[in-house]
């Protein structure tokens, strides 16, 4: 029987400015996902936090893309924006770009990651809730957990993932797809994916042979552009993942480990920055200096086999990630030290979702040929 595993976020108001989520949202989303367990939308829930990131973790039996759990997902947002107007919060409404719900959440501003799957015997899950970023931001993490022999030993030691996996990549631009296999194209893969504000895994899939269907995703990232919906800079995306692990799978250990190295990502003050992911526990999830550096928690769980979300287990919550978090905070000053200058400041194609286009605009007619 199959399980469908849902995150769905939103930014519906920060408190103070962009820097986290008002607990009174949080109850406010837990109330409207209450009813839906009570009344059988939903198996189980659970509302997580990432800065000024809402997120809802779901499990149900419709299947991705449901216009019942999509309503559900926005039903909560829309009530929880009513508590933000009240009390007055920084961009309340912000993620909901539109103004009724329309049968599928996609393209509504929210972030959306699912994945229908067929429950092993047991199930480890790890969502991923990045502040202060983009989706592309996952492509380094989800490369190493998935094609990466130096951070995934399985890869080299165990006979059920040696065969490696399939990377579903979407060209955000020009949206199209491509599904690459590694490790035989493992360079034309990061050919790819090494551009992240272009090129970002959407999905990871097993190979044919593997113990898992190779229609059954094993990873999946929300790609979702806000500026592309909104038509003009109102934040980042900031992105949701949910990766399975164990037997088969990169463990527990492996998927976290990218981590441990605070690569650079887009995002951070504006949208508009370079600077490091800090890996933390969701109390530290608090982004304040230059409203960041970038956030990511790591939520550990096991799906009951009724589909019950067992968990959550903060999994950046150990002083084994004290040094990404040091390192972090010396990248971010080293980076800061730069102020409006590149590489900090993001290079001018990416401005272009900014709002910096506004500022150049009010330039153009000072400038003269030079002959
Ligand atoms: P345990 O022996 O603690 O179950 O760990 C097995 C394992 O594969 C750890 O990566
Ligand atoms: P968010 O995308 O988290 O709302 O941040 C927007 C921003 O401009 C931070 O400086
Ligand atoms: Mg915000
Ligand atoms: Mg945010
Ligand atoms: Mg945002």
């Amino acid at each position: 029987e199959k399980i469908t595993l849902s995150v769905i976020k939103a930014d519906i108001g920060g408190w103070p400015g962009h820097s986290r989520v008002h607990p009174q949202l949080v109850e406010t989303a837990e109330e409207v996902l209450s009813k839906a367990v009570e009344d059988g939308t939903i198996i189980d829930f659970y509302v997580a936090t990432c800065g000024d990131d809402l997120q809802l973790i779901m499990t149900h039996r419709k299947g991705v893309d449901s216009s019942e759990i999509h309503g559900l997902a926005w039903k909560a947002f829309e009530e929880a924006t009513r508590v933000a107007k009240e009390l007055g919060l920084y961009g309340a409404g912000q993620d909901l770009l539109k103004d009724a719900f329309s049968g599928n959440i996609r393209g509504m501003g929210p972030g959306i990651a699912e994945m229908e799957i067929t429950l092993r015997k047991s199930e480890p899950v790890v969502t991923f809730h990045m502040d202060k970023t983009e989706p592309g931001a996952f492509n380094l993490p989800i490369f190493r957990m998935f094609a990466d022999p130096f951070n995934t030993a399985g890869l080299v030691i165990d006979p059920n993932m040696h065969m490696g996996f399939r990377f579903e990549v979407w060209d955000i631009k020009e949206h199209k797809r491509v599904i690459l296999n590694t490790p035989e194209e493992v360079y034309d893969l990061l050919a790819l994916i090494g551009a992240k504000s272009r090129y970002v895994i959407k999905r990871v899939f097993p190979k044919e042979g593997h113990k898992i269907a190779k229609d059954e995703p094993v990873a999946v990232v929300s790609t979702e552009k806000l500026f592309e919906i909104a038509g003009e800079y109102i934040g980042k995306d900031d992105p949701v993942a949910i990766v399975r692990a164990q037997s088969g799978l990169p463990a527990l250990g492996e998927v976290l480990e990218p981590f441990a190295f605070p690569h650079l990502v887009s995002g951070w003050m504006r949208g508009s920055h370079n600077g490091p992911v800090m890996p933390v526990a969701m109390h530290q999830a608090n982004p304040t200096r230059f409203d960041g550096p970038p956030r990511v928690v790591a939520l550990g769980w096991q799906i009951s086999p009724e589909g019950k979300l067992v968990g959550p287990v903060d999994l950046f919550d150990d002083p084994a990630f004290d040094g990404a978090r040091q390192k972090a905070v010396e990248i971010a000053e080293y980076m800061r030290r730069h102020g409006p200058f590149e590489p900090h400041r993001l290079p001018m194609e990416d401005m272009e979702y900014t709002t910096l286009p506004g500022v150049l605009k009010r330039l153009e007619e000072r400038f003269e040929k030079i002959e």
